[in-house]
């Protein structure tokens, strides 16, 4: 049997307690929004084979720029509903029934906060599950809290149980630890039934989902154990605890592919940064945005990769930055190298310490060893650049380009006014300011003829 599912992520709330300047939905964690974490837990919980169904967003506060940030990433792959009000979870529940054509005919709706990013797909298959096998018309997931102010508490009897909100409850019911997740499955018909009756007569005057669930109706709770996935982003605290839990789960998940690092607890990698396996992270490494990282590669301590590419057998070594560049297969960069966006580090190529590179293309072994500026060039294939080498590409208006063939070799001290083109296998003796061309085969010099005058110095070495 397929069973026909409505997946509905609440994300219309302002988050006030966060202080954000962006709506709560998009608060950043691990360098993407917390909605996208309940997305991807809704999209694989969709690819169960008895499952067919769809997933809808309930957007409000700031709709354009949630709306916008997730059409963007996920185009057709999710549906959209407007609820104008922020009257309350169960207001934002009907808004979605009401603008969804097909929602009325599902068979279970499973109801998600955009806050709450550490749920699951297996989390969701546990709940739905239990709904099917003891033909439930509700379920929702419970935790046990330390401090459980805050969140609506689970009022357990003989009777059944409900759920009371927080600024509802009196000091005995405020007593009780375990407390409700927020992520449901209903039976929708029972849930179109009897969101109508949800009045908003309570201490916050909204229209509360948690109404829902009654001690007369045949719904449960389901406890689960690890109560740190169902930590709500409401404030700053919570989001970097939440920050804290994903990265280690994200570090986890790369352990087990066979990233190695020497203490993951000081790793910062990105959700969607991607690490193959025989590579190795060293401490104090961040690696953010849509950085790829290849087999094999050695991280160095310290090393910043934002927006990286990567090939196999990459060493980056301590304290380098990288932003917006490729690194190509067997290529060696740092310590203390800057990659600036659209530096491309050929195959088997050497960046050295002190070397900033910028928009510029260094082809296979080519290198550049030591305290030098490569900006706007093309370096060709095994070039050696000399120590305390410039490009001058910037006139005080304009950028300008700087090539230099294969197999050349350019002393140290040299500076390249560009724009200027170097052939293959030239030449440039150290201390020389480029500022024409060069055919191939070339030899440049230009600085001043070197005198020595013999016994001169004490003439000059001033004496104590
Ligand atoms: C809610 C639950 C509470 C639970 C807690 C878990 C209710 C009434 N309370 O409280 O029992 O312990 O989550 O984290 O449901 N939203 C809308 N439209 C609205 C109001 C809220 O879409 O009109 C969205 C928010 O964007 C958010 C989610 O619903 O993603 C939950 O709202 P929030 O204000 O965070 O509820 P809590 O106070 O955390
Ligand atoms: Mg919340």
């Amino acid at each position: 049997m397929t069973y026909k599912i409505g997946i509905v992520i609440l994300a219309a709330g302002e988050g006030t307690r966060l202080k954000l300047e962006c709506a709560k939905p998009l608060a950043p964690a691990l360098g993407r929004a917390i909605v996208d974490y309940p997305i991807d837990a809704a999209k694989r919980f969709l690819q169960r084979k008895d499952i067919d169904g769809d997933i809808v967003v309930v957007t409000g506060h700031d709709r354009e720029r949630v709306e916008g940030y997730l059409k963007n990433k996920y185009g057709e792959d999710l549906l959209f509903a407007f609820q104008k009000e922020q009257k309350g979870t169960a207001d934002a529940l009907r808004t979605y029934f009401n603008e969804d054509k097909t929602s009325k005919d599902r068979d279970a709706t499973i109801v998600l906060c955009a806050d709450t990013p550490l749920i699951r797909e297996s989390d969701l298959s546990i709940l739905f599950n239990e709904l099917i096998e003891k033909k439930l018309d509700g379920v929702a997931a419970t935790f046990f809290e330390e401090d459980p102010a805050g969140y609506g508490r689970i009022v357990r009897s003989e009777k059944g149980f409900h759920i009371v909100e927080h600024k509802d409850a009196t000091e005995e019911l405020r007593e009780i630890q375990e407390v409700n997740s927020g992520l449901y499955v209903l039976n929708t018909a029972f849930a179109l039934e009897h969101l109508e009756l949800v009045s908003c007569e309570n201490k916050s005057g909204e229209f509360y989902l948690t109404d829902l669930f009654q001690d007369q109706h045949k719904v449960q709770p389901i406890f689960f154990e690890e109560s740190f996935k169902f930590i709500g982003v409401n404030d700053l605290t919570q989001l970097e605890m939440v920050e804290g839990y994903l990265r280690s789960e994200k570090n986890s998940l790369l352990r087990q592919k066979g990233v190695r690092f020497i203490d993951s607890s000081t790793a910062y990698i990105d959700w969607e940064v991607t690490v193959e396996e025989g590579t190795c992270i060293a401490p104090g490494v961040a690696i953010s945005g849509a950085s790829k990282i290849g087999a094999n590669c050695i991280i160095g301590m310290g090393t910043s990769i934002e927006n990286g590419i990567l090939e196999a057998n990459v060493e980056i070594k301590p304290m380098s930055c990288v932003e917006d560049a490729v690194v190509r297969t067997g290529a060696v960069v740092g310590p203390f190298a800057r990659l600036r966006p659209r530096a491309d580090i050929g195959e088997d190529a050497k960046i050295g310490n002190f070397v900033e590179i910028k928009k510029a293309v260094l082809e296979r072994g080519a290198k550049v060893s030591h305290l030098s500026y490569v900006g706007d060039a093309q370096i060709g294939e095994n070039t050696n650049i000399g120590c305390g080498f410039i490009t001058c590409n910037y006139d005080g208006a304009k950028k300008h380009k700087t090539i230099i063939g294969k197999n050349s070799f350019i002393g140290s001290d040299t500076q390249m006014v560009a724009p200027v083109e170097v052939g293959d296998e030239c030449f440039v003796a150290s201390g020389s300011t480029i500022t024409n061309s060069m055919p191939k085969g070339a030899f440049a010099i230009s600085r001043c003829r070197q005198i020595t005058k013999e016994n001169m110095a004490s003439k000059f070495i001033r004496k104590k």
